[in-house]
């Protein structure tokens, strides 16, 4: 059967952007600058969008497109061995705990969008949790239920552009509060004493994670972009878009911490316990609320749909050549239902009662996100670039970038450069952070 792709350009792009614009951007972006230094880290932040995220972007798209297959066909079609499929393999495993993770936030996501506009005290409650990831994941589900255009591309070209909207709507409420300026000079005034080696590897990390690197997302959805289309401008469009809604995230809540005179290290629980007590004593505050959350809904639903989708796409690209290939519907309920018994069992393991999902001091819940971020992201970072800078020809980047570079061979040396040297080290250090030992 001929593969879905994506019908056009600004499909592809609105699709693509719309799985990397995440919580990473409206929820993990802002508490991250909180605790790093504000404009310090933004600045750091953008340059190694540029330096790193870019070309790592490319290399993903690159791989999906030029072999046509997701994850798991792409490594094996451009390797032409089944050497390197502990890559893929570990890559599938870690996305499905990472998804069963991001759906427990994105149930708290829909939880406040509910309170925000309905008083629902049950929704506080376990029950009330689990139904929320449950209906995020449905959402996700029935989006991807009807495929790649009518499904993922089609939804990507509405809500896109609705986020950026009431991105916007929620920037002008929010400038009018009394004392706002103080959050936007903490957002852009550098100070370059507060760089730190721990600012820089804090911003890689979170680069990473912000433009879907490294979890198979991106070469699921290069395998959909058109054959005609550039590589390179489409993702430095999608690092463009990305990296602008996660600055307007921090022109949006920045100015309301500041006028209410709060703390900007708040940390994680910024988004979800320090804005509704800021929205409750804003003027007109429950409609900023509503706005606020529902634009959070979307920006997770949608990242949580890319993720779904590398799982059943690797479904119907490993059984394609079996008498009975798994089909999308099929492979999304194998998909879905492990996900969300991960899920469910994560956000159980967050109450003190359901003590044999608590280990050593952490529940499951954390030790989902230590392990995936810590351990098997960096893995599977590193051997992508180690795979795609020494094991694959040159040829497969040179035949994908040649009708657009000319004769501009120094980006392929510059790339091939950082590819190959840069970015295995670099790799290295992020995860010695996250694990503490740097
Ligand atoms: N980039 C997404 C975010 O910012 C998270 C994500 C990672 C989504 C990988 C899909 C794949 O939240």
């Amino acid at each position: 059967m001929e593969k879905e792709k994506f019908t056009s350009r600004f499909g592809a792009i609105m699709a693509t952007a719309s799985g990397a614009v995440g919580l990473g951007n409206i929820w993990k972006f802002p508490y991250m600058l909180g605790q790093n230094g504000g404009g310090a880290f933004l600045l750091v932040y953008i340059v190694c969008v540029i330096c790193f995220g870019l070309p790592l972007m490319i290399t993903e798209f690159v791989m999906g497109k030029s072999s046509g297959q997701s994850v798991r066909g792409a490594y094996q079609t451009l390797a032409g061995n089944n050497r390197w499929n502990f890559v893929p393999i570990l890559t599938c495993l870690t996305v499905m705990f990472i998804t069963g993770f991001y759906l427990v936030i994105t149930g708290w996501c829909v939880k406040y969008f509910w309170i925000s506009i309905v008083d629902g005290a049950w929704l506080q409650s376990m029950g009330g949790n689990i139904v929320c990831s449950l209906v995020a994941a449905l959402i996700s589900m029935g989006v991807l239920w009807m495929g790649v255009n009518k499904g993922i591309e089609r939804l990507s070209k509405i809500f896109m552009p609705i986020l950026l909207v009431l991105l916007v709507v929620l920037i002008v409420c929010v400038l009018l509060l009394d004392g706002a300026g103080k959050g936007l000079s903490f957002l852009f005034a550098f100070d370059a004493s507060k760089i730190t080696s721990r600012t820089v590897l804090n911003a890689l990390g979170q680069c990473f994670y912000s433009l879907s690197i490294g979890m198979g997302a991106l070469i699921t959805f290069g395998s959909y972009i058109p054959k005609k289309q550039n590589v390179a401008s489409t993702a430095a469009e999608i690092v463009g878009i990305d990296t602008l809604v996660a600055i307007m995230a921090g022109c949006a809540i920045f100015p309301a911490v500041f006028a209410f005179g709060i703390s900007p290290e708040q940390g994680p629980q910024l988004v979800f316990s320090v804005l509704p007590a800021i929205f409750g004593q804003m003027p007109g505050g429950q409609i900023v609320s509503v706005l606020f959350y529902f634009l959070l809904c979307i920006a997770a639903i949608t990242s949580a749909v890319s993720l779904l989708e590398v799982l059943v796409a690797s479904l119907m690209d490993l059984t394609e050549k079996r008498p009975r290939p798994i089909s999308r519907h099929k492979g999304l309920i194998y998909a879905g239902a492990a996900c969300l018994l991960i899920s469910v069992l994560c956000t159980l393991s967050l109450s003190a009662d359901n003590k044999w999902l608590i280990l050593g001091g952490k529940t499951l819940f954390d030790w989902v996100d230590i392990i995936t971020s810590n351990f098997l992201l960096p893995i599977i970072a590193l051997g992508t670039v180690v795979f795609f800078g020494w094991f694959v020809d040159k040829k497969v980047m040179h035949e994908e970038m040649a009708p657009y570079y000319g004769k501009q061979k120094w980006t392929m040396n510059v790339y091939y450069f950082l590819i190959r040297w840069c970015f295995p080290g670099l790799i290295l250090l992020i995860a010695l952070n996250s694990i503490g030992l740097l």
